[in-house]
């Protein structure tokens, strides 16, 4: 019982920290920061004025009306002039929602091709994105990197553009990507791939999440887009494309992780561990968050995470290991060398 309350104690402590942080916070669509929000931020604006036009128009007839027509003296018992089967006011009102409709559609169908059919040049980077409950691998065939969670990109210039190219699968159900301030929501379907792009030109970490309800932890399956100059993301790739940190220190620690049954399911690069089913820790620690957004990365929390991840994200797919405090300590150790 203590131990629980604590843990929730603590939970809360990273909640609020996380609320600071602006873990779960969600970027502003009224911002875009790449050419495939652009275009569905400019569709937006149009409906929204539309939408504004003609809201003007009907409330402020419904308010002449009220005005000008309302009960001024006791009912004279007239009826007022009863209008019905007239061909013009039907067509006016036929004619007209019409004419918007189809400006509203022609609008989407043009931004929905250009950026669809946007050649890529031939240097976009190309990424893969596979969801899972509730989590996303994130893959760089070019580069031999594979993370979580975290998809880092170069940043966008008048003077070198730089785009990402992502192809979008599931390892189980349907899952949907979407990044506010970057592009349109775009699906994860298993079985069948899904492209988008994005060119940011902002740099910064633009947040989103998974838009389509996929089980229990759907809220937690959150996305960070790290968005930085290219020199800064080439650094960010050298680190990742080398192989675990090993330190002669933490070699008891290193065994440790390694017996464990961990390794099914995790891979570290230049180990044994080569699971496939769950992220990819080589470079753990360079990642913001645990559990796909759920909670910062601190050593704390790892540790209180490997400790019971039901707790903290119940019904994901890392069961509780029951290791006893001396292999926690040692796995936390390692894991939280992995930088
Ligand atoms: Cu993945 Cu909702």
């Amino acid at each position: 019982m203590g131990s629980s309350s604590r843990l929730a104690g603590q939970l809360f402590a990273t909640a609020v920290v996380a609320c600071g942080q602006g873990l779960h916070s969600v970027g502003n669509i009224f911002d875009p920061q790449a050419t495939p929000a652009e275009s569905a931020y400019n569709v937006s604006l149009l409906m929204l004025a539309i939408c504004a036009a003609i809201f003007v128009v009907v409330g402020g007839f419904l308010t002449f009306t009220i005005v000008r027509y309302r009960g001024r003296q006791k009912d004279d018992g007239r009826e007022p002039a009863q209008v019905y089967g007239s061909n013009r006011i039907e067509i006016a009102w036929t004619v007209i929602p019409v004419l918007i409709v189809l400006v509203l559609t022609m609008a989407t169908a043009r931004a929905v091709v250009e950026v669809q059919n946007r050649r890529m040049p031939a240097d976009a980077l190309q990424v893969t994105v596979i969801g899972h409950q509730w989590w996303w691998e994130i893959r760089y065939p070019s580069l031999g990197i594979v993370t979580a969670n975290e998809l880092h990109v170069p940043l966008s210039t008048a003077a070198k553009p730089a785009v990402a190219f992502l192809t979008l699968d599931s390892a189980d159900v349907a899952h949907s990507f979407w990044v506010p301030q970057l592009a349109g929501k775009t699906d994860l379907i298993p079985g069948h791939v899904n492209t988008m792009w994005i060119d940011p030109r902002q740099a910064g970490t633009f947040l989103g999440n998974c838009a389509e309800y996929c089980g229990t932890q759907h809220a937690n399956m959150l996305i960070r887009v790290i968005v930085e100059p290219p020199a800064d993301f080439d650094k960010w790739a050298a680190a990742q494309k080398l192989d675990a940190a090993s330190e002669p220190r933490l070699e008891s620690a290193q065994s440790a992780f390694l017996s464990l049954s961990c390794i099914n399911c995790h891979a570290v690069s230049g180990t044994p561990a080569k699971g496939t089913f769950g992220p990819d820790l080589s470079h753990l620690m360079s990642r913001a968050t645990l559990g796909s957004g759920r909670i910062p990365n601190t050593v704390e929390n790892l540790r209180a995470w490997v400790k019971d991840p039901q707790a903290i994200k119940h019904g994901n797919l890392m069961p509780n290991m029951q290791l006893n405090s001396r292999e926690l300590d040692e796995v936390v150790a390692y894991l939280a060398s992995l930088k």
